[in-house]
């Protein structure tokens, strides 16, 4: 009998692609999410899956008695996977204080309960914002942190840093901070995928709604950067890969003493592909042209980035696997069940 995992925004995308790869691993899981971001239904795909219906909880992280009643009535949860956050950075700038009361009091309230219930160990969802532009790629854990070019990406250096704060306290608590690169793709079933509400602020989602014929055409966000072939550079992760680093990462923290009480990990494959190369991945996957133009650059963009994932890969024993071809495989399997196409 494996441990019991609370997997807060569990109905989410990188969520429910781990709550996933955690019930194919034989733990027990229990969701909580407030259906902010995410809908109902993505139960019945993690159903349809892995035949197993998680617990799923309705309900707020930000408010500490909704969480103590969950870990009340569902004693014995020994670790906590933490995706319950905003995460729209445009969104941010504007309403900052939403950002930093949801993704702060959720992380706070977690971490103050955990002890009380003997939760044994936090893992976190952080990211490479937290490098901002990077003076190599590429880039280890030990990079400088950079200033957050926005609230949202503030959220997430401070989390880290109310984390370590929490530990070196003398919590007995453990954490793996994961530092995410660019998730991408869909489970290779179609049950499961990215649901982004109203236009797509990300290249993927925007781009396959384009190839559906929902948007017109993708823009590329400038051509005249220092890269190759001008077009921003990003380490694009398969949402099953990263899904499953968590599962490691979990059963790492719960099963071995040894370990530091906080250690933290770049998740991306060590592979930069630009935007134009994306493109031409999924028509060459998919054998669906993209409609695109090329556009101005976006404001607050980061030229390049992608991840060393050597401390992922020797720690954790963990690979990216799944070819980029394949994700943007997936990907269309995705929008072309959720939007068929005409
Ligand atoms: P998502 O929006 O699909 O999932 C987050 C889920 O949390 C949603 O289902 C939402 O309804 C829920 N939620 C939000 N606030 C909540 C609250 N207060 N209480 C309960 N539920 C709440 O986002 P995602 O892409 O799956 O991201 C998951 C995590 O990974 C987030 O913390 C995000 O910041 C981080 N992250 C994402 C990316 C990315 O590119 N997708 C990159 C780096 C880090
Ligand atoms: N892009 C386009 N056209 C679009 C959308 C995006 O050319 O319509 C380009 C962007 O300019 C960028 C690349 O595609 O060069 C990737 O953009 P995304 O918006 O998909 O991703 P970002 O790297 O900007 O940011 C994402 C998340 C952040 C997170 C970061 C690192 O949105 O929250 O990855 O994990 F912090």
């Amino acid at each position: 009998m494996k441990d019991k995992i609370l997997v807060t925004g569990g109905t989410g995308y990188i969520g429910s692609h781990t709550v996933v790869e955690l019930q194919n691993a034989g733990y027990d899981v229990v969701i909580i999410d407030n259906l902010s971001n995410s809908n109902i239904e993505v139960l019945d795909g993690i159903e349809a899956i892995t035949g197993k219906r998680p617990v799923f909880v309705q309900g707020d992280c930000t408010d500490i008695n909704t969480l103590r009643k969950l870990l009340e009535e569902n004693p014995g949860i020994k670790g906590i996977i933490n995706f319950a956050a905003s995460k729209a950075v445009g969104e941010s700038v504007q309403k900052p204080l939403l950002y930093y009361r949801n993704n702060l009091n959720t992380l706070v309230n977690l971490l103050d309960l955990m002890p009380e219930f003997g939760v044994k160990g936090i893992v976190f969802s952080s990211s490479c914002t937290v490098y901002g532009e990077p003076d190599v790629n590429p880039i280890d854990e030990t990079a400088p942190i950079k200033p957050a070019t926005s609230p949202y990406g503030n959220t997430k250096q401070i989390s880290e840093e109310i984390i370590e704060d929490y530990i070196a306290s003398g919590a007995p608590i453990k954490s793996i901070i994961l530092r995410y690169f660019n998730p991408i793709g869909a489970h290779p079933s179609a049950c499961i995928g990215e649901l982004p509400l109203g236009v797509p602020q990300n290249l993927v989602p925007y781009l396959t709604q384009t190839a559906a014929g929902i948007r017109k055409e993708l823009t590329v966000f400038g051509n005249d950067y220092n890269t190759p072939d001008g077009s921003c550079i990003r380490d694009y992760i398969d949402v099953v890969d990263l899904a499953k680093a968590h599962v490691i990462a979990m059963k790492r923290m719960l099963d071995n003493n040894d370990t530091d009480q906080v250690e933290i990990f770049n998740l991306g494959t060590g592979r930069g592909l630009s935007v134009l190369e994306l493109i031409e991945s999924f028509e060459r996957a998919t054998g669906v042209k993209v409609p695109h133009k090329i556009g101005p650059r976006r404001a607050g963009d980061i030229e390049k980035i992608w991840a060393a994932p050597k401390k992922a890969n020797e720690v954790l024993g963990w690979v990216a696997n799944v070819p980029v071809d394949e994700t943007m495989k997936n990907a269309w399997a995705w929008q072309c069940k959720v939007s068929p196409k005409k």
